[in-house]
């Protein structure tokens, strides 16, 4: 290869245009390759300033894809509505593309990278004609701090350009960060729609041809054919959660797909949790819960991702990648979040919710009664009839929010420390409708581990594909794990070794399920500020201030151990959410077996072992 002298660069940028402020000879050649690849008709190199987020806003209201809501309503924010075909992750088009096949591991989708490069060239050879090539800057984690993370996306889509500058710290001073030769994650994005001379563009484009691929050796991400959240906001889980996750496998840290609160005692002591959720699983909530019990007070840290770092101390640390929380709309109020609510009555940015006369929005969950009449999230006419009648909801079940963290009123005052937060436990919860108990703690972390391991969960509408049906969803990273799931697995375990070898306290883990029903199919537990009353146990666990019962997979609480001021619940609602039910966890167990049969290749020894030793105790 011919070294690149600094005439050649000036080239370079002259032809796409580089600004002055940009330094870096890499970062400029890559863009400028890319540009050759993708053809875009112009280039935009984003500031990240209030004046260009405006800017592409109005443009997007010309060019159809978002409307303005009414500001005396719900002041500069804005509505988009996307393709039907394109509203949720797309888990079965999205590859781990790694050298090879067994560092993907069994749960993700695999091709060699030679043959994925291949197959995405020709997909990307002329993608962006027509259209504008948005130069996205971004740092996941405070921009300059020592654990913080630079990415560059290269989009056609405005509307990723102006999420990016929500969900990240977006802008011009990232590459000061960068300087000329700092290091950055490459994410090439596009909507796989270009247009012809003079083509007439949609409101949203994108292609029903997908991909979302990872190269995790050369820390690449490229994702092809759609606009939506996971697929097209390149910084959130393709990389703080797939590339990230293989940076902290080589690294000693943890990506892990979890909020992070701070909860203070009514005598003022303070801890921090993190809790991994599966996608529409509660996390956004319980981030920012507000506490059902007196003198208690929650803070968030963040809502979605964790990245956890062990410090000097032998704590774990975390932080919050994001800027900004990616929420889902439907089932969000003023009655079980009124904390989300209010962070949502400006300079949001929706996206799939109905539309309400007055230049509002909703959806369902928001008010007990809907509208008499809506514009629906495809543009349709819709009514409480109209509803009934046909089935049809007026927000789509993955409708969401885009809204700044700091609008969030119960904001932890660290959120944004590039330090972390230390870590007191660690909590794992599925949506199960039967079976898993209100809340479990792990007796060591091996325990701990195998609960997270195994954890079970009905899917949702995150993601393409059928909702309702139990998959495993080990450590709520399925769709995550940027490499192999029992590698994962064995990071964990290591994890825990390294702390207790120093002698320091490991964090406590506990399993959690707000979602038991009954013979109605309606939820048992209140859920939302309730689960606070869960939130102080556990707390006092830690401070040996808690009992407990011990049964075959961990310690529970009994009735009396709960705190249950303020609400209304017998024993008997108690027993139906923490009943266990031996037949129900013989057939759990044929399913963690199933799932350990699938990762036995390279599975720790010790969750194998977990695993009889319960089986055991079972039919005991
Ligand atoms: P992602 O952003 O997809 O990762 O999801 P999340 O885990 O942040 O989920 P979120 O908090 O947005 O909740 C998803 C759905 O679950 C919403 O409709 C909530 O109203 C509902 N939900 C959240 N917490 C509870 C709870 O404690 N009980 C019940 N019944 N529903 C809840
Ligand atoms: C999830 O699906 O877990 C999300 C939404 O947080 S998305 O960003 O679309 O992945
Ligand atoms: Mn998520």
């Amino acid at each position: 290869m011919s070294q690149t002298t600094a005439n050649d660069i000036a080239a370079i940028g002259a032809t796409i245009n580089a600004p002055a402020y940009v330094k870096h000879q890499k970062l400029i050649s890559w863009i400028a390759d890319i540009a050759a690849l993708t053809k875009p008709d112009n280039i935009v190199w984003c500031d990240g300033t209030q004046e260009e987020y405006d800017r592409l806003c109005a443009q997007m209201v010309a060019s159809g894809t978002m409307k303005k809501l009414n500001d005396a309503k719900r002041p500069n924010s804005y509505l988009a509505c996307s393709d039907p075909t394109d509203v949720a992750r797309v888990e079965d088009r999205t590859f781990i593309c790694s050298e090879k096949k067994e560092d993907a591991g069994p749960t993700n989708n695999w091709m060699a990278p030679a043959e994925m490069r291949a197959t995405l060239n020709p997909l990307f050879d002329g993608c962006m004609k027509g259209r504008t090539m948005y130069v996205v800057p971004f740092s996941m984690g405070p921009l300059g701090s020592p654990i913080a993370h630079i990415g560059v996306e290269l989009s056609d889509s405005p509307y990723v350009a102006v999420n990016m500058r929500i969900m990240t710290r977006m802008g011009k001073a990232v590459y000061d960060v960068l300087g000329t030769d700092g290091d950055f994650v490459p994410c090439v994005h596009t909507v796989g729609a270009p247009l012809a001379a003079g083509q007439q563009d949609v409101a949203w484009p994108c292609n029903a041809t997908k991909y979302i691929v990872h190269y995790p050796e050369s820390r690449e991400i490229w994702s092809f054919g759609s606009g939506y959240g996971g697929n097209a906001l390149l910084g959130k889980k393709c990389f703080a959660l797939r590339i990230a996750s293989t940076m902290g496998r080589d690294q000693g840290w943890l990506a892990e797909h979890m909020l992070i609160l701070g909860v203070e005692s009514p005598e003022g002591k303070k801890h921090y949790v993190a809790a991994a959720f599966p996608s529409a699983c509660g996390k956004t909530n319980f981030a920012m819960l507000i506490p059902a019990i007196k003198g208690w007070k929650v803070t968030t840290i963040g809502d979605d991702i964790a990245w956890i770092k062990p410090g000097k101390d032998g704590r774990l640390y975390a932080i919050n990648p994001e800027a900004g929380y990616f929420g889902v709309a439907p089932g969000t109020n003023t009655a079980t979040n009124s904390n989300c609510m209010a962070s949502l009555t400006a300079n949001t940015i929706f996206t799939n919710v109905a539309l309400t006369d007055d230049g509002d929005v909703w959806w369902e969950g928001m008010t007990k009664e809907a509208p008499a009449h809506l514009i629906d999230w495809q543009g349709k006419d819709w009514t409480p009839a109209i509803g009934k009648e046909t089935g049809r909801k007026a927000a789509h079940p993955n409708a969401r929010f885009t809204v700044a963290a700091t609008q969030n009123p119960v904001i932890d005052a660290a959120w944004d420390d590039p330090a972390g937060v230390p870590i007191s436990a660690f909590i794992f919860g599925g949506r199960r409708s039967t079976t898993v108990p209100l809340v479990t703690e792990a007796r060591n972390w091996i325990e701990g581990v195998y609960m997270a391991a195994t954890m079970g969960s009905e899917t949702t509408a995150a993601a393409a594909g059928q909702q309702g049906v139990v998959r495993r969803d080990p450590f709520a990273m399925l769709p995550f794990m940027g490499y192999n799931m029992s590698d994962y697995f064995q990071h964990w375990l290591d994890m825990g070794k390294k702390i207790d070898a120093i002698g320091a306290t490991l964090p406590s883990i506990y399993c959690v399920n707000w979602f038991r029903t009954d013979e109605n199919g309606k939820f048992v537990w209140p859920g939302f500020g309730d689960n606070m009353r869960v939130l102080k146990w556990m707390l006092e666990r830690i401070e040996g201030k808690a009992n407990g019962v011990e049964h075959v997979f961990g310690v529970t609480p009994s009735f009396d151990d709960l705190n249950w001021d303020g609400l209304e619940f017998t024993q008997e609602q108690f027993n139906t959410i923490t009943s266990i039910d031996v037949t129900a966890w013989e057939e759990e167990l044929v399913l963690h077996t199933e799932l350990f049969e699938k990762l036995a290749y390279r599975l720790p020894a010790e969750l194998e072992a977990t695993r009889v030793a319960l089986k055991n105790r079972l039919s005991m």
